[in-house]
């Protein structure tokens, strides 16, 4: 390859600002699309065959009432419920006293049998 060949390339490396400008619309393409197709979208919060019907409906109530201050059980408004262990009676009487900030929910908003299933969801939500 003669030096001369080389002129147009090192022409183009010379504008560094023009390369950045490049980098950076590439990148900001990326987050763009990577933004509109998140795989995760319209994704159950844990996959379904993983459940069982009974936490299944836990999983729908989770959604309902507790979703918004922990998400997936992760850190939120709320602490997060993934990372220790909560027994279940634990987690009923949290949600049927309440705590702090964290409202209480009594039968007319989360029945017997809805919390029993809310309490094995939040089992399976432990990642650690
Ligand atoms: C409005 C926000 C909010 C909602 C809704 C909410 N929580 Fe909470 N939750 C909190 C806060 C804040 C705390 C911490 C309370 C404290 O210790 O003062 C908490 C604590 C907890 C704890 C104890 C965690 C620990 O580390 O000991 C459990 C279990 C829990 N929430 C479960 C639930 C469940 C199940 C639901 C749905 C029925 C729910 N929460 C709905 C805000 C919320």
């Amino acid at each position: 390859m003669t030096l001369r060949s080389l002129r147009p390339l090192q022409r183009v490396v010379r504008r560094p600002a023009l390369v950045v400008a490049c980098a950076f619309a590439t990148a900001a393409a990326a987050v763009l699309v990577a933004g509109c197709s998140s795989a995760r979208r319209g994704e159950p919060l844990v996959s379904a065959p993983q459940l069982s019907p009974d936490q299944q409906r836990g999983q729908i109530v989770f959604s309902q009432r507790c979703y918004q201050c922990h998400p997936n059980g992760a850190t939120g408004i709320g602490p997060a419920l993934n990372n220790k262990p909560l027994p279940a009676a634990l987690v009923k009487t949290q949600v049927r006293k309440g705590l702090g900030s964290m409202p209480a929910f009594d039968q007319q908003h989360i029945s017997d049998d809805d919390l029993n299933a809310l309490a094995s969801y939040v089992a399976v939500l432990r990642k650690s």
